[in-house]
This record gives structure tokens, sequence and C-alpha cells, in this order.
């Protein structure tokens, strides 16, 4: 196994994703006023986002987290396990759903279509992340922190096999980290 850091490139420091996490905050607290929308993060990625993105906001909002599994090490599985449903009643909610990252498009679709079946009135996507090159999707992200190339990305609760996470910055790794 290489030492971590020699295989890390930075991509966006903490101070970048501050930034721009406030500025969604501010965008979703001037769309959302009087909606009181409710916030389902998708476990574990999105849990440092969800934390910053809810202290952000200036309006009154509920918040839930589900939970799946999409990926194994760098590679999709191509199916989705839930793993942990919400608990929260959606039906005629404005829900935004939170992500880490949007990949191939699979996890927040099929997501997307479950929540769909709760009746919602409404839903948005926020992610931090976005890789339009890969993603194949054909519904509207509506909040996007970042576009980024097709590169593996560790930091800010991203992980690789479950490490890396409580990095404070995002990186892309240079190297394949089993070599
Ligand atoms: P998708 O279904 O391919 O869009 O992938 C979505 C999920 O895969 C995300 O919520 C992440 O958990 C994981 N994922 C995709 N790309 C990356 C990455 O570059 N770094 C870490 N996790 C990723």
């Amino acid at each position: 196994m290489k030492k971590m850091d020699d295989n890390l490139i930075s991509l966006y420091s903490s101070s970048d994703i501050k930034n721009r996490v406030e500025e969604l905050g501010s965008e979703i607290s001037e769309e959302y006023e009087k909606k009181e929308p409710i916030f389902i993060g998708v476990l574990n990625g999105s849990f440092i986002f969800m934390a910053d993105l809810m202290r952000s906001l200036s309006i009154d909002c509920e918040m839930d987290f589900i939970k799946v599994r999409s990926y194994s090490g760098k590679k999709s599985s191509g199916t989705i396990q839930l793993l942990k449903d919400i608990s929260a009643d959606v039906k005629d909610r404005n829900i935004i759903l939170v992500e880490d990252i949007i990949d191939t498009g699979l996890t927040i679709k099929f997501l997307r279509e479950r929540l769909f079946g709760s009746s919602p009135k409404s839903i948005a996507i926020a992610t931090l992340l976005y890789k339009p090159s890969v993603a194949k999707i054909d519904f509207k992200i509506d909040y996007i922190g970042f576009e980024i190339p097709q590169e593996f990305v560790v930091g800010y609760g991203l992980d690789y096999e479950q490490k890396m996470r409580h990095l404070n910055g995002l990186y892309m790794i240079k190297n394949d980290l089993s070599e």
C-alpha cells in the first residue's frame, strides 16, 4: 500500500467549499422561503455537506437520511441496494435530496423514483459534486456545488473504501492505492 498523501491532488480547499456551500444555502433559502423543505441526505457520503448546507440556511426546514449501497472501491456496481429508508412522512412535502456526488446518476435516479412513490409536493436535487461527462440522467439537477472531471474524488465526506472521509478539502486520487 502506498503512502496516502503522495497520491492526493488537491481539487478544492475547505475555504473554496465553505464559500460555495454558503452560496447554495442562500439560493435555497431564497427559493424555499415559507416552503418548509425537508432535506434528505444520502448516506454515508453526504453527511458533512448536509451538515454545512443546513447550517447555511436562513429558513425553517427539517431533515432525514436514507442509505444506499452502489459502490465497491472505485467502481459502481450498477445496482442499488437500499440499506436504510427515511422515517419521515414526505407526502405533500417539498423534498430536497442531498447527494455528495453524482457520477453515473444511477443512485439519484433510483432515489428520486422511490421518493416520488411517497407523493411529495416536489423533489429538488442538491449535489456537492457533479461529473457531467459521466452522468446519464434525463432530469434537472437543481443545485450543483462544483462540476468536476471524470476522476475519483475523496474528502469532505467522500471515501475510498470507507477511508479519507475526514479530510477537510476535496482531493483527486492520482494512482491506484492498491498498487
Ligand atoms: P452514481 O450512482 O454513479 O451517480 O454514484 C453515486 C454514489 O457513488 C455517490 O453517492 C458516492 O457514494 C459514490 N461515488 C461516485 N463517484 C465517487 C467518487 O469520485 N468518490 C467517492 N465516491 C463516489
